[in-house]
């Protein structure tokens, strides 16, 4: 029962970076959770300028800048307040980052001390296939990532607690998921 109480009282963390990569269907996914908070990076946050969405975020969202060289906010990992983090949509230089354990900014801080706190992890890469359509600020394009790119997609998906979804369908899919989950907790 103590548990069940614990989780009840647990919040989601959401990690943005500056990935166009399904940014805009995010911020809606965003939009749909409750007791969120959202950690950015200095990239999203011009992301969320140039994809006009930065006024599309409820008020009630707490919103974490990257504007500390300690990445402060992660201090509330170690308050086990979450008991979920996603990361979503996560640029190429995130998820290298993450792989080889580089935690020098907002972003990749929280991935390793959420990890270290054995927080679970939902990530979105923008790197899912040799090639995809993105929409950029003026309109879809095309790319094509690197060898580079995909192979630390495939290192990411060995990593403990951590869920790798590779479509915008499927991050919806896990979100919802996990919703049911923390259903259990609510009475
Ligand atoms: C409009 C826009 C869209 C972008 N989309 C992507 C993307 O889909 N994937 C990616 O890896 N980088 C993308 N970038 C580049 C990243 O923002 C850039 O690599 C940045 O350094 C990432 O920083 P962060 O990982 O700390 O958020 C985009 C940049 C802009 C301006």
């Amino acid at each position: 029962m103590e548990k069940n109480k614990q989780i009840k009282n647990k919040r989601w963390a959401w990690v943005l970076t500056g990935s166009g990569h399904f940014f805009n269907e995010s911020i809606t996914l965003i939009k749909d959770i409750k007791n969120i908070d959202l950690f950015i990076s200095k990239a999203a946050e011009e992301v969320l300028v140039m994809y006009k969405k930065k006024d599309a975020l409820p008020e009630a969202i707490k919103i974490f800048k990257d504007n500390t060289s300690s990445s402060v906010p992660v201090g509330q990992f170690y308050r086990g307040i979450y008991h979920t983090l996603v990361m979503a949509p996560t640029s190429s230089n995130t998820v290298a980052k993450c792989v080889y354990g580089i935690s020098d900014n907002l972003a990749t801080n929280v991935f390793a001390q959420s990890g270290k706190c054995k927080v679970e992890c939902i990530f979105f890469p923008c790197d899912t296939a040799p090639e995809l359509i993105t929409r950029s600020p003026k309109g879809f394009v095309d790319v094509y990532p690197r060898n580079i790119d995909l192979e630390n997609v495939e290192k990411l998906k060995k990593f403990e607690r951590t869920t790798v979804v590779l479509s915008h369908k499927e991050l919806k899919k896990e979100i919802e998921n996990r919703k049911k989950w923390l259903k259990k907790f609510s009475f």
